[in-house]
């Protein structure tokens, strides 16, 4: 099956310094695959090089080495620029411009026929729930607003394929869900969905695959489950009915233990221990169950791992090589 979005060794030096230039990596040899109709996780903490990516594959800057294809085809190709939507991390618009008027130039430049257009205008900004302000300057709009209007214009030539810059930033915890439930709707339609963020939590809910950057190099890739499932960091074991001096009495056994109230205790076992054993100690003393799980590293710890890792590795390098 032929790659939505490909990259290879795509690679971007910046020349930083203000009297003497020097090139700063800020992308070092990326190279991973999208599949059509995945959501794409493009995750990593702040400069680690995602909008410089996302820049790259828009065609927005140009890459020092290596290559970008979308939908087969590289990355500038016109005809592949009518199929595809981009949100950038700053939505910048003319603000004396209404919504509407802002999303029927969009439309123009699209070359969306007159009626066709104002229909599309107007069902994504309902779709997008600002459609009572269509007739609102853009300056009068709240961050959270704006980028609403940004998403409006990412989906107006009903793209195939839709980068995201950040589409949850700026946005309350409402805010967040009617993206997330919007990305999921793209996502049911076919779509291919490529977004960045450093919030681990939106990837975790949305993405099928995942990719972690960190200091413009590819820490990690795969499905959450791949990245996950080895990584089984011990179990919490939740019981009731049970006297406190016999919980005690686990204390050299368990990794923490903790009152939630009454006689109902959450307790924290390491992966040396074995659950099952405990357990049926415990229900010999009269408790009863009430939930064994493991305990699974988060991305949020894959993340800090990865980003620890790729620090001692330029440490043991001698210091970071890109000057
Ligand atoms: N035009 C530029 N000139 C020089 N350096 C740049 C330029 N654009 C980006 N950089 C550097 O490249 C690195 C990656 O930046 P980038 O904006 O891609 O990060 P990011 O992952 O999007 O971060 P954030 O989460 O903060 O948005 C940063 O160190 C940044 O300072
Ligand atoms: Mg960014």
């Amino acid at each position: 099956m032929q790659a939505a979005i490909r990259t290879r060794d795509l690679t971007k030096d910046f020349a930083v310094g203000f009297w003497r230039k020097r090139p700063y990596r800020a992308l070092d040899r990326l190279s991973i695959d999208v599949a059509p109709g995945d959501v794409f996780g493009f995750l990593g903490p702040n400069g680690a090089g995602k909008t410089t990516t996302l820049k790259l594959l828009m065609q927005l800057i140009f890459p020092s080495s290596g290559e970008a294809e979308i939908l087969g085809r590289p990355a500038g190709d016109i005809a592949v620029r009518r199929r595809i939507g981009y949100l950038p991390e700053n939505p910048y618009f003319y603000d004396h411009l209404t919504a509407e008027e802002l999303l029927d130039y969009y439309g123009r430049l699209f070359r969306i026929a007159g009626g066709e257009r104002g229909r599309r205008v107007s069902a994504i900004l309902d779709r997008l729930g600002i459609g009572a302000e269509r007739r609102l300057q853009l300056r009068r709009f709240s961050k959270g607003m704006l980028q609403r209007v940004g998403l409006a214009q990412a989906l107006l030539n009903d793209p195939e394929v839709i980068f995201l810059d950040e589409p949850m930033s700026g946005l309350d915890p409402l805010g967040r869900r009617d993206v997330r439930n919007l990305i999921l709707e793209l996502r049911d339609q076919g779509r291919t969905i490529f977004f960045s963020s450093h919030i681990l939590s939106d990837a975790e809910v949305l993405c099928s695959r995942v990719a972690i950057l960190v200091k413009g190099q590819l820490a990690a890739q795969g499905t959450i489950a791949d990245l996950q499932a080895f990584h089984v960091r011990g179990w919490e074991l939740i019981v009731h009915g049970v006297e406190d001096s016999i919980v005690q009495r686990l204390r050299g056994r368990a990794r923490r233990i903790t009152r939630i109230e009454g006689a109902r205790y959450a307790i924290e076992l390491g992966t040396e221990s074995r659950p099952e054993q405990i357990l049926t100690e415990l229900i010999a003393d009269g408790a009863s169950l009430v939930s064994l799980n493991p305990l699974r590293d988060t991305l949020e710890d894959l993340f800090v791992r990865r980003v620890a890792e790729v620090g001692e590795g330029a440490r043991a390098e001698g210091g970071h090589a890109r000057g």
